[in-house]
């Protein structure tokens, strides 16, 4: 039997080199099933969010768009700042949105794990972000939801996560993943 692939776009809330972050999104892109085909989409370089731009778009954004569009479902992994989503992950957010009436995102399947050095995992930016993905038609998994608290603990100096708990929940979280997507994909 041919398997089915998805095409996953991974977001990271995080612009920073050694953002655990990244680390995690690694991490759960080497444990997760052989049904995905990923891909880290870049919002860096994306300039802020303007109409103005509509009329002269900036490359960075029809690149961006591109990579949207080509994409089944997306994950989006974030720290929190201040409570909420970072700055450059709303923009990315707002960029594939727009014009009006050409919503990238609309229908297509996501997941949000949240993390944070402290205890409480991004809590904020998690349900901040599911506030967006709502408004933009992101069917988003309700569970298990994933908020990792404690990060600067979970890795050794190369970068690889050494945690087994954190391991096995993002095996976890990448099954239940594959049946959310296929279920709204189906
Ligand atoms: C933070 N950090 C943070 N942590 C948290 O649990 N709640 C918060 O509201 C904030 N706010 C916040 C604001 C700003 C501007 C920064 C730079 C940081 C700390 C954050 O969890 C920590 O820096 C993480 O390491 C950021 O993720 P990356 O860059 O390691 O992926």
């Amino acid at each position: 039997m041919i398997m089915k692939t998805y095409k996953i776009g991974v977001l990271v809330g995080s612009l920073r080199t050694e953002s655990f972050n990244k680390k995690i999104a690694k991490a759960f892109v080497d444990l997760a099933p052989s049904n995905f085909e990923f891909e880290f989409i870049a919002i860096g370089d994306l300039a802020h969010y303007s109409e103005d731009c509509e009329t002269d778009v900036p490359q960075a954004w029809t690149t961006f768009r591109k990579q949207i569009a080509s994409k089944d479902a997306f994950l989006f992994v974030t720290p929190e700042y201040n409570r909420s989503v970072p700055s450059a992950l709303k923009n990315a957010l707002d960029v594939a949105s727009r014009p009006w009436g050409q919503n990238l995102w609309d229908g297509k399947p996501g997941a949000v794990i949240s993390s944070s050095i402290g205890a409480i995992g991004g809590f904020g930016a998690n349900h901040h972000l599911r506030q967006s993905l709502v408004f933009l038609n992101v069917p988003t998994m309700q569970q298990p939801e994933a908020y990792i608290g404690n990060t600067a603990s979970l890795f050794d100096e190369s970068g690889n996560l050494i945690n087994d708990r954190t391991k096995e929940s993002l095996e976890a979280f990448g099954k239940a993943f594959l049946a959310w997507v296929e279920k709204q994909l189906s």
